[in-house]
């Protein structure tokens, strides 16, 4: 077996359990549960795997792998709950989390006799491991749902760039250029039509693509240059994040505040940020904000009030 069989195998583990909810049961034993595949791994190759883990280990001390888990960790984390945050010091933790997983499964297949109680025991601290690191990246009020089985998902919907032309009311003849889209999205619909018009637009997502235009980066690791961007837009993104986590006041809130600080100022004069859904608490203060003018653009058709339309340009 080599690293690429290998990697087929956690997947398989990976999509059995991904909308098992690891805070259920915690005190008794791991929600996540072994794959027949998993199963038949620990008896019948058994010794392949083995193989393959000591050359893992020559080769770079479960480097590959464990970066491999974890990329595939934080992924199905943030599908699951659009909310939740890792920075990327919390991503060398889950490594070493996922390291030493690894390291006990390598252990275990060198045991004489693998038994369900020992794979039920590494399952179980592994997960218990993974509720707390979960739990000290994004706090403990995050996942109070402890009594289902499986978690309900946080839905995440892309938008056609039409209707974000619509909701940003976009100008393509006036925008002023370079363009920022923050969380343009995995499909970037509105950075790819503002580029069919010509215009020079970027975008960042943590799920994207990189290529000359697009980062895959968390907003909070991009660095808005000052005085830069034409115009920055966030459509059903930002704005709504930074709501949600002001709203709860939970750990994330003031890194909000700070990057929020951050894009304003990144703006060159003229220029504009235009986000949706609306932000009272930053609309409300920009006042006290020296040089901003705040526009706000209502939605006729809205069912909820902060469903409105900001733009903010900088004088
Ligand atoms: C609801 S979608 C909206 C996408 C696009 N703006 C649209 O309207 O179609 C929100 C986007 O924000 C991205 N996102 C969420 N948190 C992020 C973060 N911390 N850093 C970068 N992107 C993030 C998600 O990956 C997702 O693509």
């Amino acid at each position: 077996m080599n690293r690429e069989k290998l990697i087929e195998f956690i997947d398989v583990q990976f999509n059995y359990n991904s909308r098992k909810n690891l805070f259920y049961n915690r005190e008794n034993k791991s929600n996540i549960r072994p794959t027949k595949e998993f199963l038949i791994g620990c008896s019948e190759l058994k010794e392949e795997i083995k193989v393959c883990l000591d050359d893992e280990y020559e080769n770079d001390k479960y480097d590959a792998l464990s970066s491999y888990f974890t990329k595939r960790a934080i992924k199905l984390f943030t599908e699951n709950n659009q909310y939740l945050y890792f920075q990327r010091k919390s991503c060398e933790d889950l490594k070493r989390l996922y390291s030493s997983y690894i390291f006990d499964i390598h252990r275990l297949l060198k045991t004489k006799s693998i038994t369900w109680q020992k794979i039920e025991r590494l399952l179980y601290r592994h997960s218990n491991n993974l509720c707390n690191f979960l739990i000290n990246t994004n706090g403990e009020n995050v996942f109070t749902s402890k009594s289902n089985k499986y978690i309900d998902k946080i839905i995440c919907e892309e938008y056609s760039s039409k209707l974000q032309v619509d909701i940003l009311n976009i100008n393509t003849n006036k925008i002023l250029e370079p363009v920022l889209d923050i969380g343009c999205g995995s499909n970037f619909g509105l950075v790819k039509y503002l580029r069919y018009k010509g215009i020079e637009s970027y975008g960042i997502d943590r799920n994207v693509q990189n290529n000359s235009f697009l980062y895959k980066l968390d907003w909070f690791d991009f660095r808005f240059r000052r005085d830069y961007w034409g115009t920055i837009v966030s459509h059903m993104a930002f704005s709504n994040h930074a709501y949600h986590h002001i709203k709860k006041k939970d750990l994330h809130k003031d890194k909000f505040f700070v990057k929020i600080k951050e894009i304003l100022y990144s703006i060159k004069s003229g220029g504009s940020f235009i986000y949706a859904p609306g932000l009272p608490i930053l609309e409300n203060s920009i006042d006290k904000i020296d040089g901003f003018k705040v526009n706000i653009h209502s939605l006729g058709y809205a069912m909820d009030s902060r469903l409105y339309c900001t733009t903010i340009t900088r004088e």
